[in-house]
């Protein structure tokens, strides 16, 4: 590791605590110039240091750069994330890890892209993704599952997003079923599935994930439906700690569904979904159903009570709820 990189190191362990510059020389065995020269390399490159008299140097922030580097620094998951590509741009993260996935890639591989030329959504529609403004990942999976099983790993790609942007954000988000993430009535982001099966046998499932992050990162038109995180905080946010507390997140919550199964995860993803409810509507081919939203199967299917009494059941597709994406 360069010398500037164990400065950096050290001075992560306690952002915006001071380190005094004789102690970092001791430690490193330089002279207390090269510890300054060091210090003014890692400005240049975007880091805010403060540095003051008798107290030493403070790790500010960090500059909004996706590098293998930027998003190792404290990512302490044993699995999820420990490989990892990091690309300025590709087509899609999907369509990456997939291609990888192919050549045999490990479970828990993250795909992370500055940028994405042909950003995929649900439903066929397509996802922009422009350079700097937004998280675009994806992450390849090689679970021991059927394909039906292998669904509810959106599920709880879902929960681990909602969960994180809760606890590091501090920012009420919440699911609009299957695996939007809203705050407010607006969607923050969402999360593409595909995977890859042979007869009954999963090979991998690829996770794609996108969150709206700085202003510009949405079309304007989309206006009315979609957020980011640093309009609905009123902050700037760093995509790499961002991307470490899903990651982390989601880690715990694949190990809480091997100890303790399905069954908690999805009552905390019923309490924290807003379509649970309300009135919500959804065109099948055979018409559109509206009704409320009563509940949500193991299989993670939602259940709705249509407004002629009957129960309809929805594995996929796309449903409206009143009040959210301009719904009225
Ligand atoms: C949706 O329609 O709500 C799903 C959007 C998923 C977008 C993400 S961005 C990273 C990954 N790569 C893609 O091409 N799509 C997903």
């Amino acid at each position: 590791m360069k010398t500037k990189e164990k400065i950096l190191q050290k001075l992560r362990t306690a952002p915006g605590t001071f380190f005094s510059g004789e102690d970092l020389r001791a430690e490193l065995g330089i002279s207390r110039t090269a510890v300054w020269k060091n210090i003014q390399t890692l400005r240049e490159e975007g880091f805010s240091i403060s540095s003051v008299t008798n107290r030493g140097y403070a790790l500010l922030e960090e500059p909004d750069i996706l590098t293998e580097e930027s998003i190792r620094a404290s990512l302490s998951t044993r699995q999820i994330g420990q490989a990892l590509r990091v690309f300025s741009v590709t087509d899609s993260t999907n369509n990456e890890a997939k291609r990888q996935a192919l050549q045999g890639v490990p479970h828990g591989t993250v795909f992370v892209a500055e940028e994405q030329t042909g950003g995929k959504g649900r439903l066929g529609r397509n996802w922009v993704s422009p350079p700097g403004l937004g998280l675009w990942f994806s992450l390849l999976l090689r679970p021991h599952c059927t394909p039906q099983q292998a669904s509810r790993m959106t599920l709880l790609a879902g929960l681990a997003v909602c969960r994180a942007l809760q606890k590091e954000i501090k920012v009420d988000a919440r699911i609009k079923w299957p695996n939007d993430i809203v705050i407010g009535s607006r969607k923050v982001c969402g999360i593409l599935t595909e995977m890859g099966a042979e007869m009954e046998q999963i090979e991998y499932v690829v996770i794609g994930i996108g969150i709206n992050i700085h202003d510009g990162c949405y079309p304007p038109e989309l206006k009315e439906r979609a957020v980011s995180l640093d309009e609905a905080t009123g902050k700037t946010w760093n995509r790499a700690a961002v991307l470490r507390a899903i990651l982390t997140e989601f880690e715990e919550i694949l190990q809480e569904n091997e100890r303790c199964g399905l069954q908690t995860l999805l009552s905390e993803y019923r309490s924290q979904c807003v379509t649970l409810g309300r009135t919500v509507s959804c065109s099948r081919p055979d018409g559109e159903i509206r009704g409320q939203a009563m509940g949500i199967t193991e299989e993670g299917e939602l259940i709705i009570q249509t407004e002629n009494g009957e129960k309809a059941v929805i594995y996929s597709g796309e449903v409206s709820v009143q009040g959210f994406y301009g719904q009225k």
